[in-house]
């Protein structure tokens, strides 16, 4: 695939910026996040016991969607499988999965239609590990739960059994599932990288099947490595976009010849993907508005997750955040979708994101005076606060007079300084003559 059909394939991504991470299984009834078996070295036997209580009366996936929606993400991304095996669609090739828990649903599949059904793109993660299948490496391995387990040294292990299990099951979630729009693979650590996940082999099928999807890097990447997609010739199996862990990469994405390359920050909302009882360490919904603007405004998205509870709920603190972020975006999202870099310099008071010949100023602290505005290399049009359409004057004033080279504007009239509007972050639209 040549860099210009990567970047036809996610054009649709580049515009949407804002979606759903939702980590969920068996790992939100021990509620200490979906590491838990590996932290505390648990074996199979004390795990199991969450599969049979798996039971989520409360799971309601057209009232996820419709959070999600509200908040203004485009897209969702689901755990189809994490780490420990569990699967939350009914394969044929595992009995370890969601239709024979007490539960017996198939949550891939009615996630899928509830998103669908309010208009999101979808995206399944699989994650490469798994510590239930028999020929996963176990002991020695870097994080298998059962790593210092002598009674594992030396276990007989077929790892091309296991390679056969992995890629039947994406075949089955790409063959069974209608039109999926991102895989989002996790992940690559020493040499279980690359051809040793067959790669060429997973892609090419995946492509196959699904001519129109995407794929994260992470077939060879990590959350702190990237893999080849940032190199002058990225792999066969490079993946489309850059997934940073819990990070916005200072200068946003550039590959090594400087072209910019689609990545999204995956982001918790706590400390935590999974479901954890006691992480009470939620980022301000302010914050994170922020942050997805400073995404954009580096050419990339944010993909921020939610763990749900063992009833099916959304935390109570994800969903009056989500809320939050939705009341910002639907006065404000003209300057987030089908925006990018405004290839400017950073003003002192927020970021600046841009679509076109419309460029969005995000003014996120207030000023002393009048505010000076970045020179935008275009005869200005217009300037309207996008939150009520309202006409923002350019202001000539006793104490701008000095800086005769710089446009200055303010929330109401004169030399002084005015409360923000939104404290949030209050965005001004300006129209500038190309
Ligand atoms: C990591 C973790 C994982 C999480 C993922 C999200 O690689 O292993 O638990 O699902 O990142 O980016």
């Amino acid at each position: 695939m040549n860099q210009h059909e990567r970047s036809e394939k996610v054009k649709w991504f580049q515009n949407d910026r804002f979606g759903l991470f939702l980590h969920w299984g068996l790992y939100a009834v021990p509620a200490r996040g979906e590491w838990v078996r590996s932290v505390e070295k648990m074996p199979e036997e004390a795990y199991l016991p969450f599969f049979d209580a798996f039971d989520p009366a409360d799971f309601d996936p057209a009232a996820w969607a419709r959070m999600a929606k509200n908040a203004g993400m485009r897209y969702a991304v689901l755990t189809a499988k994490h780490h420990d095996g569990f699967c939350l669609f009914d394969s044929a090739l595992t009995d370890f999965k969601s239709t024979n828990t007490p539960f017996g649903r198939d949550i891939v599949r009615e996630f899928l239609d509830a998103f669908r059904a309010e208009g999101l793109k979808v995206g399944l993660y699989y994650s490469l590990l798994d510590w239930h299948h028999p020929d996963y490496p176990a002991y020695g391995d870097r994080q298998h739960p059962m790593r210092e387990n002598e009674a594992y040294r030396g276990r007989a292990q077929n790892f091309d059994r296991y390679l056969d299990y992995m890629h039947g099951q994406v075949r089955e979630l790409l063959t069974g599932y209608g039109k999926i729009d991102i895989m989002w693979f996790d992940f690559s650590y020493d040499n279980m990288c690359g051809e040793t996940w067959r790669a060429t082999q997973l892609i090419q099928m995946a492509r196959s099947l699904q001519p129109d999807l995407i794929t994260d890097n992470r077939l060879e990447g990590g959350g702190g490595y990237q893999g080849s997609l940032l190199s002058a010739q990225p792999s066969f199996f490079s993946g489309d976009f850059a997934c940073p862990e819990q990070i916005i990469p200072p200068q946003g994405i550039v590959d090594a010849l400087g072209r910019p390359v689609a990545w999204e920050a995956c982001v918790t909302m706590n400390e935590n993907w999974g479901y954890c009882a006691h992480d009470l360490n939620y980022k301000p919904a302010p914050l994170l508005v922020r942050k997805l603007v400073e995404c954009v405004s580096k050419g990339g998205n944010l993909l921020l997750n939610v763990g749900p509870d063992a009833r099916g709920n959304f935390p109570e603190q994800s969903v009056q955040i989500l809320e939050q972020i939705g009341r910002w975006m639907r006065k404000n999202s003209a300057s987030i979708y089908g925006c990018g870099n405004a290839q400017l310099p950073k003003p002192e008071w927020g970021w600046l994101t841009k679509k076109g010949n419309t460029i969005y100023a995000h003014i996120l602290e207030r000023s002393i005076g009048p505010i000076a505005i970045p020179p935008l290399g275009g005869r200005i049009k217009s300037m309207r606060l996008v939150r009520d359409g309202s006409e923002i004057q350019r202001i000539e004033a006793f104490n701008t007079t000095n800086f005769p080279g710089t446009t200055f504007i303010n929330f109401g009239p004169g030399h002084a300084s005015y409360p923000l509007p939104d404290p949030i972050d209050s965005v001004v639209v300006i129209e500038v003559e190309p």
